[in-house]
């Protein structure tokens, strides 16, 4: 199994979720139902954005660099980041799904593939959680094979307790607890995506009925086990 265990570059490390503002924040009026409360607010999120892209500008400086971002969560933090970064760069993406099975071994189905060539060039990947580590870990072996000179993950949020491939990131926002989160980007039942912030969806949502025929194998899984309170 191919090992993204890279030596992480200098002020890269995560923030993690206890050194952040202990203050629980409610979310707005109109999500209260659905929302247990805001986990990482657009502030944070817009200052610890802004400091991965100094990091990023400064690593690839003089770089030929390709972004190569996962559809779909990752769009909003991709958007976010794209904009702070003053280098030259070029963008593609890559779609995965994970189908069927039942298992937590579901099979990941690419859904678009790269068109940019990377041979020979620094690729960045741009994703927005990472969890178990399966959809990292295949893209890294499917990109590692059109031989880039060299590979970074950048991701926004990383849960390494529910680490199942043995996958890094090189650059991450926050690390958070085993939590459900939605907003900014991620989705439950493909809602929620729209969110300014990230938050943690209240236990009864799951149970939905206008969301259960909606949720992939996938977040069926990831519902097995998730914190839903403080
Ligand atoms: C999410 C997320 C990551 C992946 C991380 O994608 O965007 O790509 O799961 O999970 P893993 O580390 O356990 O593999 P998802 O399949 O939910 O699709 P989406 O991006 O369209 O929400």
């Amino acid at each position: 199994m191919f090992n993204t265990n890279f030596k992480l570059p200098t002020g890269c490390f995560p923030l993690k979720f206890h050194q952040m503002p202990e203050r629980i924040q409610k979310p707005p009026c109109r999500w209260r139902k659905e929302i247990a409360f805001i986990l990482i607010s657009q502030e944070q999120l817009a200052r610890r954005v802004h400091a991965l892209a100094r990091q990023i500008e400064k690593d690839f400086a003089g770089r030929d660099l390709v972004i190569v971002a996962l559809l779909n969560g990752t769009v909003v933090f991709l958007a976010d980041l794209l904009r702070r970064l003053s280098l030259p760069l070029r963008l593609d993406f890559i779609g995965v799904s994970s189908y069927g099975g039942g298992t937590e071994s579901a099979e990941l189905v690419f859904t678009k593939e790269l068109r940019l060539d990377v041979s020979g060039r620094d690729v960045l990947v741009v994703d927005d959680i990472l969890d178990t580590g399966k959809t990292l870990s295949q893209v890294m072996i499917k990109l590692r094979k059109l031989r880039p000179r060299r590979m970074k993950i950048c991701v926004l949020l990383d849960k390494p307790s529910r680490r199942v491939e043995p996958v890094r990131a090189h650059y991450v926002g926050f690390e958070i607890p085993n939590h459900f989160v939605v907003g900014y980007g991620l989705d439950y039942a493909e809602r929620y995506r729209n969110l300014p912030f990230v938050g943690v969806l209240r236990p009864e949502m799951f149970q939905h009925p206008d969301f259960i025929p909606l949720l992939s194998e996938k977040k069926r899984l990831l519902l097995q086990g998730v914190k839903t309170t403080v």
